[in-house]
This record gives C-alpha cells, structure tokens and sequence, in this order.
C-alpha cells in the first residue's frame, strides 16, 4: 500500500500544489452566481429530474479546467455509460437510450470531453421500446473491442477514439443471446466469461470467450423460472450465478419493469465448473435476497468459494426499503452447505474492486453509499466507502451539500502498483455551479475527498456505469 509520500511522488503532485487553482465561470464563492435551474418532471418521475434529467446536445470541449494536480501518469479515457432518453422522458430510469461521456487525461492535462449517443436501431428509429437494444448499462473491453452492454440484448460495439457507434457486435454470428452488463475477465487467462438471461427458456445462457476474442463455448442452464440476474462472478474454478426471486412477470410491464418479488420461490447460489455444462451445476439454497451487484468471488485454499455482493432484503416489494448490505457468502462444495454473513457495517452498491483481483482474494473494495431513502425505488448515492477486508475497517467520503457522486473505479498508478496503489475516480455532479467534475481520489486515502478535479464543461447526467480505458 501506498503511503502519503510515496503517492505524491509517483504522481507529481505536492501538498502545495493541492492548492485548488481559481475556477473559471461561476465560482461558488460568489454570491451573485446562480446555478442554472434544474429541470424538473411535471409529474414527479425522479429519472426525469434534476440532473437524472437528460441532456440534449453532443458537445466537445478541450483542455478542461483541472483544479488541484492530475497524476501525471494518469494516462487513459474514462468513458461512462448512462441512460439519456432522446425524447425527453422514459418510463423507467432504466429505460433511457444509451449516453456516453468521455474525459481524456494525459500528462497532468484533461485533453477533452465528449459525449455521444450510442447510435442505436430504437434510437435512430425514434421508437425506443422495452424489447429495444438501449446500449445504456455498462461498457467492457475484451478482444480489442470497446462493447457498451445492456443486459436485455447483445453488445453494441463502440470506436473508442471519438465514441462514435460501429454497431451491434455478434461474434461472428454465434452469438443470438443478451449479453449481461457485467462480464468478468480472468486477468491470468485473458478469457472473458459472460452471462444473458431471458425471460422464456432457456432463462440463462453462460459464455466463455477466449483471450484472442473468439466466443468458445456456451451452455444452456436450466432454472425453474425466469430471474433477474443482473450479475454473476467468476473464481479461478467456477462461475457463480444468482437464482435470485426478482421473477419475470411480463403482465407488468405496463407499470415499467416485467419483474415481481417473488420470495416463496426462494433464492439459490449456482457453481457452475468453468467448462462445465447445466448439469454440472451445484446449487445452494441461501436466504431470499436480491442483489444487482457483487464485488467480487474466489476460491479458498480449502475449496470453498466465497462470493462477496451487495445484498438486498427484497427489491420491489416495499417502498423505502434498507440500501445494500456488504455481504459474505462462503460455499462448500464437497458438503453441499452455504454459510452468509454481514461482511462490514453500512451499505454499499456499484461495487468495484482492483480488477487485478478478479476471482482472486481480494483486500479492498470500493462502492457507493445509499443512505438517503428518499421514498425511489432506488436511492440516490451519498458517499464513497471502501472496505479494508483484511483490517476490518471501512472508511467514507461524504461530499459536500450540493454534491452527488456516481460510480467509483479504481485505477492502478501504474501497472506494478499494490491493490489500493492508485486512484478512484468518480463523476461528481455539483448543484452549486450546475456542473460535474470528475473527482480523482487518493485510493489509499479516500475519506479525504478528492485531491484533484477535472471540470466537465456541462452537467453530466447520473449514469451507471463506466470504465477506465489505459492510453
Ligand atoms: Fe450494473
């Protein structure tokens, strides 16, 4: 781990130059500035409002204001993927055509930012749907490929360089399944494992694509009913899947999501051998729960594999339900039992870990806090809490008023640093100037807030999920 001294000196930064830089336009500090009004829904949808609203134009802007000093081996673009409806309003915040936003750093400068529509069919048609393909979820690198995901369809393929759209990506035509947002690449093979699921049979599909790109298997599993399953997680021997009861039920799909709670139905934990087939699948019953995301699995010298999630009571069910609990589930293979505990106090979602660590022991994990019920079904974020799993302890940044942050990813400073060695970073939005900065965080140290800010020369709306693409 990094101490103090040790980071500045890798990142060229000093605690004099941490001095923030005056800001250009709109400064806080003057009480004559007002922030722009925020667009608000006239019928209270919350994913229309605020800055979950969308945005209307494709801008470019270049040499962005830095206040504070960027690592200057901080070289890469982050890319964050999120849901902008082009006509203005969406039935669901999930159901918003796909937005990305893009901010390139390089030897201490912030180079541009850009955002782009994924140029989608349901875009371009003007008619997006729930059967559309919205491209709004996520974004994967594999294979020479930049792939924004959406879990209902398979991946659309982005230029990296400009973030204009190639189109939707089939692996060579083998592939006719969604693609999840969250697939896993085992950082020794290079292999990337992948899920889809569905709501007629077969309910979920699981792939394996070689290190070259080529998809090279894909298994049918069979499960009793339809399921959300939003994530799934690799170890070195297995691939875990969630049989969680968040059930299709498409007579719903009028009120948004074609999902119901459906707790009597219980709530299961698959092994799946990584070349194994739906046969091969060990299950194992667990506490109803729902859980999007998990922050990462592995196995134990032992045998066993421990899945680390953000849990769920329900999800669905009740309004102003408890935020997601850090949670530890350890599988015993060769006993057929499943243990669970809390694994740290307070909550936690958009989980991240060093993705170095993928299926392997991990030591820190990074998430948002989701303290603020608000009576949405889901809660806006309020902080950065990262899990020391060897120490025990967590700490917790909690922005300023005015301040929510989104996703953080951590990002090695470079490619021998420690786990924890290198920044979070973290798209901010700042009501008090109408703008977002991207906050860059000393991992080691992320209670502090962040050290520099690279300012968007707009508000970016709330996304979901991003990624750090290394120049
Ligand atoms: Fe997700």
């Amino acid at each position: 781990m990094l101490n103090r001294r040790e980071f500045f000196r890798l990142t060229g930064a000093s605690g004099a130059s941490l001095l923030f830089a005056h800001a250009f336009g709109g400064c806080a500090s003057d009480p004559t500035h007002m922030p722009p009004a925020l667009p608000e829904d006239p019928m209270g949808r919350w994913w229309l409002s605020g800055n979950y609203a969308p945005i209307e134009d494709e801008i470019e802007a270049f040499e962005l204001e830095v206040e504070g000093a960027l690592p200057p081996s901080l070289a890469g673009t982050l890319v964050r993927n999120g849901p902008n409806p082009a006509a203005g309003e969406s039935v669901h915040w999930l159901l918003g055509d796909g937005m990305l936003h893009g901010v390139r750093l390089e030897g201490g400068r912030a180079l541009w930012y850009r955002n782009r529509y994924i140029q989608t069919q349901a875009l371009r048609s003007g008619m997006p749907s729930l059967a559309s393909n919205l491209a709004n979820t996520a974004l994967k690198t594999h294979g020479g490929r930049l792939l924004a995901l959406y879990e209902a369809a398979p991946p659309t393929e982005i230029d990296p360089s400009d973030l204009s759209t190639i189109g939707e990506y089939d692996y060579a035509g083998l592939l006719r399944r969604p693609m999840t947002a969250h697939p896993k690449i085992d950082p020794a093979t290079g292999e990337m494992f992948f899920i889809g699921y569905a709501p007629f049979p077969p309910y979920v599909t699981y792939h394996v694509v070689d290190a070259s790109g080529a998809l090279a298997r894909t298994v049918e599993v069979e499960l009793p009913a339809g399921v959300m399953m939003h994530d799934f997680q690799v170890t070195e021997r297995y691939a875990v899947l969630f049989d969680l009861p968040l059930h299709f039920d498409l007579a719903r799909i009028a009120q948004g999501l074609p999902f119901r709670w459906a707790p009597e139905a219980g709530a299961r934990l698959g092994l799946l051998p990584r070349d194994g087939s739906s046969a091969t699948v060990q299950w194992f019953e667990i506490e109803p729960c729902f859980m999007f995301h998990a922050f990462n699995a592995f196995d134990t010298p032992s045998g066993r594999v421990v899945l680390e999630g953000c849990r769920l009571d329900s999800f669905f069910a009740e309004v102003n339900a408890p935020p997601a609990s850090p949670w530890r589930w350890e599988l015993d293979p060769e006993r057929g039992t499943a243990s669970e505990e809390r694994l740290a106090d307070g909550n936690a979602d958009f989980p991240h870990v060093d993705e170095r660590r993928v299926g392997r022991e991990h030591r820190i994990a990074y998430g948002l806090r989701f303290d603020d019920t608000t009576g949405r079904d889901i809660a806006p974020p309020n902080g950065i809490r990262k899990i020391d799993r060897r120490s025990g302890e967590t700490s917790l940044w909690t922005p300023g008023a005015g301040e929510q942050p989104d996703e953080a990813l951590f990002v090695p400073i470079d490619g021998d640093a420690a786990e924890d060695g290198g920044v979070l970073l973290s798209m901010i939005f700042d009501a008090n100037r109408g703008r977002s900065f991207l906050g860059v965080f000393d991992a080691t140290r992320v209670a502090d807030g962040p050290f520099a800010k690279v300012w968007m020369p707009r508000r970016v709306p709330f996304g979901f999920h991003g990624i750090w693409l290394p120049a």
